[in-house]
């Protein structure tokens, strides 16, 4: 029977079986010492002189994998460590049997990886995994998506899967696209995000749906920016935006004193902005709030509201600020009826910011058919364009479509800053290099002539 090195502390006196990788091996001479590491923590190992498995310590080196078989003893008085896993007992190794070896590593993964060159660490990803840092953030990670899970059930959501292989959904960023083979020169994409499918679904009467969504964008990267991340999508139905805003608040709140007790809250209730305001008192709608900036554990949520509907995009194009789907402010209708003075149209949309990285985004939505083709309307889109890209959209909300909100929290971000890490890469099993690649599976890649053959396909070569 095994025993998890988290365990070890209740067999003291006892013979145990451990299995694992070696963290660290010391051979001084007569003895050998060697600190063992499971999933659960790590535990100083020793050899002495006359024990039969001495030979075969000896021949060992750091990562090999084996299972070991020793007496739990408690520490002679003076090597205890306080406060450390396992800081007071060592394991006397009666026996070795390897089951691996291992190559020398390319990099030391004892300690924290940070400073190793980060196309390494990519590439051989599985072995940076391997380090305490990087088997943390993923630790916590899980379990913090494990605590909006729970969340959400006990508040009556339900967890729909959305498609990955999908129609467009024009919310600003260029999409990811899929060939298809059964209807050639036709195209999947990859979703931005379940936007559509979140408010058919409460077309569909579900009322309060999540899902820990995966979305893909197509758009240069940065630290806090990944082609691949999580949302925690929801959307509820029959709410206005002081619902949305105080269920999410309550759940940030209680997420925190649950698994960040250490941290603190900058002001709770969470203050709120206008858009307007922010942007004119810190030159940016993402202020970091914080009173010390130096402080790991001061967390500086806050909202900002009602931002412009409309927006101009580079090339001179109308575009909406957040997406079309959005509904707009009472007091701005009229202007949104008549399609006049267009920028100063506001949403009702709203953000919720966290040391000055935007943590979220959602909006209440339109449910109205004619209100929906108004903003289509004013974006330059065309009756047929908008029958061809949003007729499902439009066509639903004949069938009644219930009042609905909702919000999208970008996991990534929050664990990055959870766990005090500077980009999100930290935080992600295994992420994207700012140029969009994957180094350990050398992705993107070409495909072989007979794929792009059956997906009626042809690549052009670069010109010269
Ligand atoms: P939005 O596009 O603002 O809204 O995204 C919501 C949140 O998702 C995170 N996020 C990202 N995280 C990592 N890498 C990226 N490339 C990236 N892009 C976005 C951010 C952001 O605040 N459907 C709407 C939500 C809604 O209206 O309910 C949406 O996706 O944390």
């Amino acid at each position: 029977m095994r025993t998890y090195i988290k365990d070890l502390k209740d067999s003291i006196g006892k013979e145990v079986i451990i299995k694992g990788w070696v963290n660290i091996r010391r051979d001084q001479g007569k003895m050998v010492f060697m600190d063992m590491r499971d999933f659960s923590g790590i535990v100083q190992c020793i050899v002495l002189p006359k024990s039969s498995a001495i030979e075969t310590a000896k021949e060992v080196r750091t990562e090999w994998v084996l299972v070991i078989t020793g007496i739990v003893n408690k520490r002679p008085e003076k090597n205890v460590k306080a406060g450390v896993l396992n800081g007071d007992i060592e394991i006397e190794i009666k026996n070795i049997e390897v089951l691996n070896k291992a190559e020398t590593l390319p990099f030391d993964i004892s300690s924290d990886t940070k400073e190793v060159n980060e196309d390494v660490r990519l590439k051989y990803r599985y072995l940076d995994l391997r380090s305490q840092r990087m088997q943390n953030n993923l630790r916590m990670r899980d379990k913090i998506i494990s605590f909006f899970r729970e969340y959400m059930h006990k508040n009556d959501f339900v967890e729909i899967e959305t498609p990955i292989m999908m129609k467009g959904t024009p919310e600003g960023s260029r999409e990811y696209v899929i060939p298809s083979r059964l209807h050639k020169g036709k195209f999947y994409v990859l979703p931005q995000s379940p936007q559509q499918f979140k408010q058919l679904s409460m077309v569909a009467g579900f009322e309060k749906y999540f899902q820990i969504a995966r979305c893909m964008r197509d758009e240069d990267q940065r630290g806090d920016r990944q082609p691949e991340f999580t949302q925690l999508d929801f959307e509820m139905s029959f709410v206005e935006q002081e619902d949305v805003l105080s269920y999410t608040e309550a759940m940030f709140i209680e997420l925190v004193k649950t698994l960040y007790p250490d941290k603190k809250f900058t002001k709770v209730p969470f203050p709120r902005f206008t858009s307007a305001e922010i942007t004119k008192k810190y030159g940016t709608d993402k202020p970091d709030l914080r009173k010390n900036k130096n402080d790991a554990n001061e967390l500086a949520f806050a909202w900002i509201t009602d931002f412009p509907m409309f927006e101009k995009k580079d090339d001179g194009s109308m575009a909406a600020a957040h997406h079309p789907f959005c509904s707009i402010k009472p007091e701005d209708k009229g202007k949104f009826m008549k399609g006049e003075d267009l920028f100063s149209i506001r949403a009702n949309s709203y953000d919720l910011v966290l040391n000055g990285f935007e943590l979220s985004s959602g909006s209440i939505r339109i449910h109205d058919r004619a209100e929906q083709k108004q903003v289509f309307k004013l974006l330059g889109i065309s009756e047929e364009e908008q029958q061809k890209k949003f007729g499902h959209m439009l066509e639903a909300f004949t069938y009644g479509a219930p009042p609905h909100g909702g919000f999208a929290p970008g996991i990534d971000r929050i664990v990055m800053i959870l766990q005090n890490e500077p980009n999100i890469r930290e935080v992600i099993a295994y992420p994207k290099t700012g140029e969009g690649k994957d180094l350990m599976m050398d992705a993107p890649s070409e495909i072989s002539e007979k794929q792009l053959k059956e997906l009626g396909l042809e690549i052009k070569k670069k010109e010269k």
